[in-house]
């Protein structure tokens, strides 16, 4: 930490103390820290202040949890990468680089900030289906709390394989995956020890398998008080205390209330889709009559970002209204991006497999959903299953993590995706549903709408 770190943290004291009109001696008493520690603090003199005279300090000026984080950062606990990185035996302790900037999800992004920076998620999934953006969102946290808070972060992701030394990698894997041996226990021990009390973010960018051992986790997390765990996955791990943040595709313009193009251009994902024709096409010149049919086209890719890419990749040789028709009539043809090169259908591939992973209810109920079209709220779910409103809760839960289904924010109105629905005849079994016809419990409590009536979806 730079001397000037060390004055930072002073200058943040006596601001707090001041703007809540405290003496250095009531501080001292509310803190129980001495008068003289926090003297030398204020005017510099003592520069490395203990994590627990920090926290004392933090506690005596009634801090929130975030103004609590920066004190700690500017203290230099968060500020140890360097030390990090030589004690693991990693090159690095920065983040990958985000790829361009980010398109939307403030929201998000501040959310999550804000469940590590407090610890009230000290492992967080982030899960949603392929091309949502689990990864660049995982990328921008941990890019902010590096770059904001001095956070060291340790990357850990199958594609980017050299990031962390192997030793590293195989550690973590014998916390999360099934890897078991004497040596690998060990290791995450290893590990657990190297990291002790530091506060660092481990992330596990695209994690596929479950963990085995939810007591290798819980202990690691015992054992290193600091550590925050970011993961991302197209689902959630199940451990207790894992908190789950289920991505949505970005936001949708609205048929009804954006009207204007200056409105239209607002939405995050008509944003991301101009980002991209921009590469496609450098130089172009957007007209009015261009942006209805954007918003179209962002509508029929659910606002996907993956899937926004590849469409606009084929705008090298469509127009608007020619893509349009493509993706009303084969959506998925063109989810493959456009290029010299064969490229796989990232979108398709995994929309697949999160449909593949439903149990048999769940893909009875999707098939369902898909076969009505229109928007949903719970009740219908009650309906198709005849289960109660707690186990349709569960069925539209695992729908929405896997991201096979889009919400409005109040939770009230729900959406299979529009890529499901082209997939659903290919994927979803013609099996006969397991569950009465019209379904046979007992739902006549539910407030809801009935059924199958149409109720208009800000989306449709
Ligand atoms: N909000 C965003 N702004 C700009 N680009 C985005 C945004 N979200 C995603 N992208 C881009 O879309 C593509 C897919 O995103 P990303 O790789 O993060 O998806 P993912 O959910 O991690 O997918 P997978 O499940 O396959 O790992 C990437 O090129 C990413 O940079
Ligand atoms: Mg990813």
């Amino acid at each position: 930490m730079s001397v000037l770190d060390g004055r930072r943290f002073g200058r943040l004291v006596r601001d707090h103390r001041m703007r809540i009109g405290l003496t250095q001696r009531q501080l001292a008493d509310l803190s129980t820290v001495s008068i003289r520690a926090i003297r030398d603090l204020e005017h510099g003199r003592a520069i490395r202040p203990r994590q627990d005279t920090v926290r004392l300090i933090a506690k005596g000026l009634r801090l929130s949890d975030r103004q609590r984080a920066d004190l700690e950062a500017a203290a230099g606990w968060g500020e140890d990468g360097g030390q990090v990185a030589g004690d693991l035996g990693v090159e690095s302790t920065t983040p990958p680089s985000p790829q361009g900037v980010i398109v939307g999800r403030d929201d998000e992004v501040a959310a999550l900030e804000e469940m590590l920076l407090t610890g009230r998620g000290r492992l967080v999934t982030v899960t949603g289906v392929t091309g949502v953006g689990k990864t660049r969102l995982a990328t921008e946290v941990a890019s902010r709390l590096h770059a904001g808070f001095g956070w060291p972060v340790l990357w850990n992701s199958s594609e980017e394989r050299d990031r962390l030394p192997r030793r590293i990698r195989t550690a973590i894997s014998a916390l999360f995956g099934d890897v078991s041996s004497p040596e690998d226990e060990a290791g995450a021990k290893e590990l657990a020890a190297l990291i002790g009390d530091r506060r660092v973010l481990l992330v596990l960018d695209g994690t596929r398998s479950l963990p085995l051992g939810h007591d290798r986790v819980t202990a690691f997390l015992g054992e290193c008080p600091e550590v925050r765990i970011l993961s991302t996955s197209g689902r959630p791990h199940g451990i207790p205390g894992e908190q789950v943040f289920a991505l949505m595709p970005l936001e949708l313009p609205d048929v009804r209330d954006q009207r204007s193009s200056a409105d239209l251009l607002r939405v995050a994902s008509v944003r991301l889709f101009l980002e991209h024709l921009r590469t496609v096409r450098p130089g172009f010149t957007l007209h009015d009559q261009d942006v209805q049919l954007i918003a179209a086209i962002c509508r029929r890719l659910d606002g996907l970002p993956l899937a926004l890419e590849a469409a606009a990749s084929w705008l090298a040789v469509y127009d608007f209204p020619v893509l349009l028709q493509c993706l009303t009539e084969e959506p998925l043809n063109l989810l493959s991006p456009f290029t010299e090169t064969w490229e796989r259908n990232r979108v398709e591939e995994g929309l697949k497999g999160a449909i593949a992973l439903l149990d048999p209810d769940q893909r009875a109920v999707l098939a369902r959903l898909c076969e009505s079209g229109s928007a949903f709220s719970i009740g219908r779910i009650a309906e198709y299953t005849g289960h109660s409103l707690t186990d349709s809760g569960r069925v539209l839960r695992e729908l929405l993590l896997r991201g096979l289904v889009r919400s409005d924010q109040h939770r009230v109105r729900f959406q299979v995706l529009n890529l499901v629905h082209a997939l659903h005849h290919t994927v979803v079994p013609d099996a006969p549903m397991p569950w009465p016809e019209g379904g046979t419990g007992d739902h006549s409590a539910f407030p809801g709408p009935t059924p199958h009536a149409h109720v208009p979806y800000r989306n449709e």
